[in-house]
């Protein structure tokens, strides 16, 4: 079976991960799928809302650290950016539902996301410093403006995890449920949406994001080159290396 599930219904498109083994951490093929998906879904006038999704006991362990130093993401066109392109510029509503785990860019992408619906038992965390990265998806951008600067530093310097209820308090999350509850929740939501009319929904999207946009693909752009560049080097390499030998990685010599 697919590691990402894709599922149409009502004018609804569901992206489900499907890798609750690897705790749904994204391989290359798996954002390939994303990618493709939400780029057939622009054009698409049958999809109205995309939904995406985890399972109640996790949403994502961000990238799969082991495909990742096997294939670094080369350039803008790699998949992992077409993803987080899509992402950013998809012009129909966006609903998340999150339980569980969500680090990384299982955190990052919600920032691209319109509602965002939380199971109380979900964790975000963005550790990039702690795995020698920096941030991606322009969340060193979203971030600070949500949060304000402090809350920020804690998130993206300390890479500290923060859970459901914190999440609401600062806006990233509409409202926490039990989990088991939270992907029924979204696609309740996402059937509301699917029932108004498209253009509205597209053109009050874009009015919202106003300038945003613009100055998420440049900041992504500027990312993903210091990404791409701190991938290939020491405390990086020994972050990851220390993740898949279940040790604390030695950053004294980074
Ligand atoms: N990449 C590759 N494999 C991953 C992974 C990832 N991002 N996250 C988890 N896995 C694997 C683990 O290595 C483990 O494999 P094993 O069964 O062969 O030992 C399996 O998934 C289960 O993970 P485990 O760590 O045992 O689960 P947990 O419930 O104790 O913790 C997390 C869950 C998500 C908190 C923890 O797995 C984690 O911190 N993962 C790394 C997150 C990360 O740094 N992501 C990169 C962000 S850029």
């Amino acid at each position: 079976m697919s590691d990402i599930l894709t599922h149409h219904a009502d004018g609804v498109l569901t992206l489900t991960f499907n890798r609750v083994e690897r705790k749904n951490s994204i391989n290359v093929a798996m954002y390939d799928a994303l990618a493709t998906a939400l780029e057939k879904a622009v054009d698409d006038a049958a999809t109205r809302v995309v939904v995406i999704q985890g399972h109640e006991t996790v949403f994502s362990a961000g990238n799969d650290i082991e495909d990742f130093l096997k294939n670094k993401p080369a350039g803008m066109d790699s998949p992992v950016f077409r993803f987080l392109r899509a992402i950013a510029t998809f012009p129909k509503p966006l609903v998340a539902a999150v339980c569980g785990p969500a680090v990384g860019v299982g955190t990052t992408m919600l920032f691209h996301c319109d509602l965002v619906y939380a199971g109380d038992n979900a964790a975000f965390s963005m550790p990039f410093v702690n795995l020698g990265l920096c941030p991606e998806a322009a969340s060193s951008l979203l971030v600070p403006r949500m949060f304000g600067y402090h809350r920020a530093a804690e998130a993206l310097l300390l890479g500290e995890p923060f859970m459901a209820e914190a999440a609401l308090e600062v806006g990233l999350v509409n409202r926490v449920l039990p989990p088991t509850e939270a992907n029924a929740f979204a696609a309740q939501q996402a059937r509301k949406l699917a029932a108004k009319p498209t253009s509205s929904l597209i053109t009050t999207k874009q009015l919202m994001k106003g300038d945003q946009q613009k100055a998420v693909l440049e900041r992504m752009g500027e990312e993903g080159a210091h990404f791409g560049r701190m991938l290939g080097e020491p405390a990086a390499r020994e972050a990851m290396t220390a993740f898949m030998q279940k040790r604390k990685p030695d950053f004294s010599q980074c």
